[in-house]
């Protein structure tokens, strides 16, 4: 459903993104890893059209996405979890939640998010600014959910959480898993994104330099000290 081939991505004249090439089939689940600056978050603004690719292609479904929009690649169906979370502070939950929704019959709704996310039925009439992290990010992968996106990006969602929160978030990552949803997730946390992912990609410097399972992966201790930091 989703194919990078050959992607190469500038900030200006800063040559960030050499020759990049991934693929997502419906209902998988895909990694991406790599350390700080390796190129992840550019990868997802590349696909989301934030920072466009200077060449290259990016196939979704049948449509190609250089050169589209962000809101027109937004529509054709891809959630975007930003790093960072990007909540509006002034905005209730359920403000935020609803602002960017679209219904699709058996889709997401908002008593289907809070559902997965009880704390957020709670909190619904409160102030996003004064939510925990954790809170935060729930918002941000439920609000994404209310796309009703044949896609969701996330970009590294357990950053900055605490332990306990992150297991929580992990749980929230598996049950959408196991409802088939296809994702790409953004992790520098490995045994969080080995758990939630069918294929994983490690970068470095703008470069695809790994490809395989979880099993695969964690079998090879080269891709570990060099590109892992573990
Ligand atoms: N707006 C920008 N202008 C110029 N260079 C940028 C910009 N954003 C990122 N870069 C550079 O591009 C490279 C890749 O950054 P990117 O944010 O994609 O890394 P990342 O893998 O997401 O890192 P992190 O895990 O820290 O979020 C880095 O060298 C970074 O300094
Ligand atoms: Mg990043």
């Amino acid at each position: 459903m989703l194919q990078l081939t050959d992607v190469e991505t500038y900030y200006g004249e800063s040559h960030v993104l050499h020759g990049v090439s991934l693929r997502l089939e419906p209902g998988e689940a895909v990694g991406l890893l790599g350390r700080n600056g390796a190129g992840k978050s550019t990868v997802i603004r590349t696909i989301v059209g934030f920072t466009p690719p200077r060449s290259g292609s990016i196939r979704f479904f049948d449509h190609e996405l250089a050169g589209l929009p962000s809101y027109k690649i937004a529509r054709l169906g891809i959630g975007l979890v930003p790093q960072g979370r990007r909540i509006f502070p002034d905005l209730t939950v359920r403000e935020n939640l609803t602002l960017a929704a679209r219904d699709q019959a058996g889709g997401w709704t908002l008593g289907r998010v809070m559902d997965h996310f009880p704390r957020l039925r709670e909190r619904q009439s409160q102030l996003a600014g004064t939510l925990s992290g954790g809170e935060l990010q729930m918002v941000a992968i439920g609000r994404a959910l209310m796309t009703n996106p044949r896609l969701l990006l996330m970009d590294e969602p357990s950053e900055g959480l605490a332990p306990m929160i992150v297991r929580e978030i992990g749980a929230i990552i598996a049950e959408l898993k196991a409802e088939k949803l296809s994702f790409v997730l953004v992790e520098q946390n490995l045994s969080l994104a080995l758990d939630s992912v069918d294929r994983a990609y490690v970068m470095n410097k703008g470069a695809i330099v790994f490809e395989g399972t979880p099993g695969e992966l964690l079998a090879d201790e080269a891709v570990h000290r060099q590109y892992l930091g573990v």
